[in-house]
């Protein structure tokens, strides 16, 4: 149509123009205005949510049976759980030794297993790990200190951290821990200690490599970047590296550590066998200056681990295979092969126990004045649990909760709920607006998967006391506890402040 023609159609139908544009907003603009409001709706709704796979969310209210048994035994037979204890962490030892066998038994036999102590330094615990057989790998002078205090062997210790002190080295050497190096600054303090000895050094000493071949899902447990702080990046320094072993005979070992959680096995075995191809050049020039060849390739740690479930999973054994398929001559040279797990030995064996002091009903919004919002106040806070408060999605944390005499709560009825802890600021956090059982005063929180990276990380932030940290082994359901870390006094914490 000409304009000519539409302005004589629109003329020829005047007293019909109403009833065409009616037509035209019932056609196009009402189905836009829906459309617009409906994703409108859901992109909002999906920003409350938590980051993270809906299925993770699912199984969170799937009840552990053992540790339901082991808090009921906690409630009934011990003192630990009393009226002021509104905090307590548990340490399942027999799933911990279960752990201990299964990364054992994946391994050759004379491999060395250094519990990460960072992860979990509890006195107690740490004992248990080394009647266990493993050996520990510490990373200040007070760790290594904590270390012996415990009963390991110095040649079953082993001294890793960017930033060791002069002070730290000589300590180290005289005690005959091995030490890796993590810089070529820190190699030549090394060498002038060495020297000056009265008496011969024990230690072996190593070289900590940055096999700089990427990062993990999480950008703050990556280790192996390329801008990474810690060991000598073989990518800059390959030559240097190869120099420093040939010449020192006392340069034993290497060790890489390419990064904890968020790592694929197939990243961490990538790190290894980078490492392996570089063994075997460093053997090679060894072998030109009559120097033996070295004593250990230290793999680390890493193993990531799974916060959704509480089931062991044959992780050790698929790591292991893999490193014989992609790096073969791991285990079949002279050297002794040494890791250094934290996180995978010890979180999902820990689970704790907080008591909810109060609980406030909020949240109702204009729309729906009825939907109930919970907020249950616990003990449960940043303090001891820092990297979930501060990166929640990362860290998920699976709970369930339970009445004061160790009852699981019914879960048909569920609500909106927030967790929170005692500390004065807003991401004092540990769930956000998940759907839990109506919770009560006096109830009981479970968190699972807290034996490490948990207390291990314990701030000082509003100066509470550090809760206590027991441990049990159960045979046919008869349990027996041992206090793992006592609850921390309050003139400690005063002492912290002068
Ligand atoms: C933290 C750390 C470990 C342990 O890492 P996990 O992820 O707990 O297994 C091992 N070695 C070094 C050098 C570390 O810094
Ligand atoms: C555990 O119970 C089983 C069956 O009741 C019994 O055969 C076994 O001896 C018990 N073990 C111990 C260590 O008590």
């Amino acid at each position: 149509m000409k304009d000519d023609e539409i302005l004589h159609f629109l003329k020829a139908n005047e007293q019909s123009l109403p009833i065409l544009l009616f037509v035209f907003f019932i056609l196009f603009v009402l189905p836009l205005l829906y459309f617009y409001r409906k994703t409108k709706k859901v992109t909002s709704r999906q920003s409350t949510r938590p980051k993270g796979d809906p299925q993770k969310f699912a199984s969170d209210l799937v009840e552990s049976s053992d540790r339901t048994e082991a808090l009921q035994d906690l409630i009934t037979n011990t003192k630990y759980l009393k009226e002021d204890e509104d905090l307590i962490f548990c340490m399942d030892l027999d799933f911990f030794q279960k752990n201990v066998d299964e990364l054992k038994e994946a391994f050759p036999k004379n491999t060395l297993h250094g519990i990460a102590v960072k992860a979990n330094p509890a006195t107690g615990f740490l004992k248990y790990s080394q009647e266990l057989g493993l050996g520990a790998e510490v990373a200040s002078l007070v760790e290594l200190k904590q270390a012996i205090r415990c009963g390991f062997s110095p040649e079953k210790i082993v001294f890793d951290s960017p930033a060791k002190t002069r002070n730290e080295i000589v300590h180290a050497l005289k005690l005959g821990v091995t030490l890796n190096v993590d810089n070529l600054q820190e190699l030549e303090t090394v060498r002038d200690v060495l020297a000056e000895l009265k008496e011969k050094s024990g230690s072996l000493v190593g070289m900590r490599i940055n096999t700089q071949h990427g990062a993990g899902d999480i950008q703050a447990t990556s280790t192996a970047t390329l801008t990474s702080k810690f060991g000598v990046a073989i990518r800059r320094h390959r030559e240097e590296i190869i120099r420093s072993f040939a010449k020192y005979e006392w340069l034993n070992g290497v060790h890489a550590h390419g990064g904890s959680q968020g790592c694929s096995l197939q990243l961490l075995v990538e790190g290894a066998r980078i490492l392996m191809d570089l063994v075997q050049e460093i053997n090679q020039v060894r072998e030109e200056n009559g120097y033996p060849k070295l004593c250990f390739v230290d793999i680390g740690g890493g193993i990531p681990t799974d916060y959704s479930s509480v089931r062991p999973s044959n992780l050790f054994q698929r790591y292991a295979q893999m490193l014989r398929k992609e790096v073969p001559e791991l285990f079949q040279s002279q050297h002794r092969v040494i890791t250094e797990i934290g996180r995978a030995l010890v979180v999902n064996a820990g689970w704790s126990i907080a008591r909810v002091k109060y609980v406030k009903a909020t949240g109702a919004s204009d729309k729906n004045a009825n939907q109930r919002y919970t907020i249950a106040i616990t003990d449960y806070g940043a303090d001891c649990d820092v990297r979930n408060s501060y990166m929640p999605g990362v860290w998920h944390r699976r709970v369930n909760v339970y009445r004061p005499n160790g009852q699981l709560k019914d879960t048909r009825h569920l609500q909106l709920t927030d967790i929170v802890g005692p500390l004065c600021f807003s991401g004092d956090l540990l769930v956000k607006g998940r759907r839990l059982p109506s919770i009560t005063k006096g109830d009981l929180v479970m968190i699972h998967n807290t034996g490490g990276y948990t207390l291990a990380m314990w701030s000082r932030y509003n100066s509470r006391c550090a809760p206590m940290m027991v441990g049990y082994t159960a045979i046919n359901k008869s349990f027996k506890w041992q206090v793992l870390k006592s609850k921390e006094k309050q003139e400690r914490v005063l002492e912290f402040w002068d």
